[in-house]
């Protein structure tokens, strides 16, 4: 029989041992690491030298509690340490001399072995019993390794010792094994490389080559990956990117003003309530734009009727956590606002004070964006959105009417999956309110779409935590984009 160097090894070794080992015992006398050694024994298993076997053991430790126990003493011993100075003494003033857990768990073992409670004192009947009683308990915990079932079960429930199963490997010699002889174990030079010198000076003849079987054992390798959502972040990017949009980006605080003011959102909105936005507490300074924004909401600025209240300036200034990525198309907007031709998106993170649920988070992702050109009109919008969401894979999507202050028309957008309809974000034409001020005169098409439920159909998952908990079980078992 042809034998590799590890394979002898491990025949040798198991024959020293008197024909059997755990894996952990040829570990230590090997000094090979488990994939070696299992390596060397499948490969042996095969050849019929060997066989390996599965056996569940049963291991029993000290907790900490045990461990404590036997440095300090069990409870029972130390109060009875106590009590052999008076005889007697006091429950109340005992625990605060010993601790309370030590007088209680003693007087729970020691309680008719030896002593009795009278009227809220602890007296020592019969201390021969008692010592009797301390010195079993604390011999049964000495010797726990060796102890019987009766005495196992007890220290467990005393929670001073704990078991742990564990799957034992053991290799044996079978009779084809134990017949290979001490000449077939010699440990020739091995090589797993044949060097041109090796062939040009004829020394191959003395070595000897390892063979190659890539079947053999081997632990399989957890590999690294991206993280699934930032995975189907990218697969987003790309879709826009290839459809001629440029990315954007912008700051997580923002003036109220741009988030909301700046969008015609009127101040006594609901959602500018400190219920549904998180306020900071600071400020910032407005662009001279502000006062056209106030005139618009005023009174329209001769484009609509406005909505007819007293602007407070002092609110727009607030700064928030942005509640929407659309904070950044109007910014970028203004920014821009003497461009014909615009196409922008981001995918971004938002924040609104909601109470986590299944399908709800504080913080999430909205896939945002915005484009203008001469001739935009609300169908270029329903097919962008279209093309966006068959590109990902969903292919039946339809449009609800909508609110929103800033668009006309606006509207809601559905996706069909697993049989039925989903709402996965709004979009619509920017009205003229926000737009004639800017001097943009063509149709702006908008949309802020959620990302993390669009995910979430997308790998199948049901809760959106799993998206943010860093479970390893579950991110390695969701699919490569
Ligand atoms: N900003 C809206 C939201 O957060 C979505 C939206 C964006 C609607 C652009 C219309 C236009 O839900």
């Amino acid at each position: 029989m042809e034998l590799s160097r590890n394979e002898k090894l491990l025949i040798k070794t198991l024959k020293e041992l008197g024909g059997s080992a755990s894996i952990d015992i040829l570990i230590k006398k090997l000094g090979m690491s488990i994939v070696e050694i299992m390596n060397a024994a499948s490969w042996l298993k095969m050849k019929g030298a060997v066989k390996i076997e599965e056996r569940l053991r049963t291991e029993y430790k000290l907790s900490p509690e045990g461990e404590k126990s036997l440095n300090q003493g069990l409870p029972e011993k130390r109060l009875l340490e106590s009590l052999l100075k008076s005889g007697k003494e006091n429950i109340e003033k005992l625990k605060n001399e010993i601790g309370k857990d030590v007088v209680s768990l003693g007087i729970a073992y020691l309680k008719g072995n030896g002593i009795e409670i009278i009227n809220g004192n602890i007296i020592l009947q019969d201390p021969e019993k008692a010592r009797y009683a301390v010195e079993t308990n604390t011999n049964s915990l000495k010797n726990y390794l060796n102890a019987d079932q009766e005495t196992l079960k007890r220290l467990l429930k005393r929670g001073l010792i704990e078991k742990r199963d564990i799957v034992e490997r053991i290799i044996s010699l079978t009779n084809v094994g134990n017949s290979i002889e001490d000449k077939d174990l010699e440990i020739r030079d091995e090589i797993t490389q044949l060097t041109p010198q090796d062939i040009q000076t004829g020394s191959w003849r003395e070595k000897d080559l390892k063979r190659y079987d890539i079947r053999m054992f081997a632990p399989l390798p957890d590999m690294g990956r991206e993280h699934p959502l930032s995975e189907f972040i990218s697969r987003v990017r790309r879709i826009f990117l290839s459809m001629g949009f440029k990315e954007i980006d912008g700051d997580y605080i923002v003036p109220a003003f741009w988030n909301m003011d700046a969008l015609y959102i009127p101040q006594d909105h609901p959602a500018r309530d400190m219920q549904d936005t998180f306020y900071m507490d600071s400020e910032s300074n407005l662009p001279d734009y502000a006062k056209t924004v106030e005139n618009i909401h005023k009174s329209g600025g001769g484009i609509s009727r406005g909505w007819r209240y007293e602007w407070n300036r002092e609110m727009a200034r607030k700064n928030i956590l942005r509640t929407h990525t659309t904070v950044n198309s109007i910014k970028y907007l203004y920014d821009h606002r003497n461009e014909e031709i615009i196409r922008v998106f981001m995918v971004g993170r938002v924040f609104r004070r909601e109470n986590m649920d299944p399908t709800h988070l504080p913080e999430f992702h909205q896939i945002e964006g915005v484009m203008v050109e001469p001739s935009s009109n609300f169908s270029m919008l329903l097919g962008t959105l279209h093309r966006f969401y068959s590109s990902l894979g969903f292919k039946e999507i339809k449009f609800k009417p909508s609110y929103f202050p800033y668009t006309e028309p606006s509207v809601e957008v559905h996706v069909f999956t697993d049989g039925k309809w989903l709402e996965l974000g709004g979009a619509g034409v920017f009205r003229p309110e926000v737009t004639i001020p800017l001097g943009i005169k063509d149709k702006v098409l908008a949309w802020g779409l959620g990302l993390e439920r669009l995910a979430m159909l997308y790998y199948g998952l049901n809760n959106i935590r799993d998206l943010y908990i860093a479970d390893l079980d579950i991110l390695r078992s969701l699919p490569l984009l």
